[in-house]
């Protein structure tokens, strides 16, 4: 059975991070589609939240996961594609409910506001959490 791509993407306040979950996630046996940026060169985080939701366009990649400095700016400019509901999390509970309730394809963090572990930590809840449905999916239906 082929792996599931997850596509990844960053600015270079969320490099470092990027590389660690994009490790994370290949370890956890995902194929990864890295979309940049590829060092700590100064880049701007729309440029990589629009690459991200240009991959996931087409509904083959289901999945995916941003970083920034803060997760603001990149939770931001990728929330405005009609096809993303990207969330910015900060702990093992927001992972989840981001995932039940708000139906999240794509998991924001903040490289330089999130430590290590609990970032893996939002990774893991957030691959292996459902959505709940029910009055959610009526909430989810308003956005789209
Ligand atoms: C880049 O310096 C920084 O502004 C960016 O990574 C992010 O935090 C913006 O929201």
């Amino acid at each position: 059975m082929p792996k599931e791509v997850i596509a990844i993407a960053s600015d270079h306040g969320g490099f470092e991070f990027k590389e660690i979950l994009k490790n994370e996630l290949e370890t956890l046996g995902f194929d990864v589609n890295d979309l940049g940026c590829h060092d700590e060169s100064s880049v701007d985080y729309p440029d990589y939240a629009d690459a991200l939701a240009d991959v996931m366009r087409d509904g083959v990649i289901k999945r995916g996961v941003l970083v920034c400095g803060s997760g603001i700016g990149i939770s931001i400019a990728a929330n405005r594609h009609a096809h993303i509901r990207a969330a910015l999390v900060h702990d093992g509970l927001t992972a989840r409910l981001s995932r039940e309730h708000n139906d999240a394809n794509v998991l924001v963090l903040g490289g330089r506001t999130t430590g290590v572990e609990v970032a893996k930590d939002c990774l893991k809840i957030f691959l292996n959490t459902g959505f709940e449905g029910g009055r959610h999916q009526n909430r989810i239906n308003k956005m789209s």
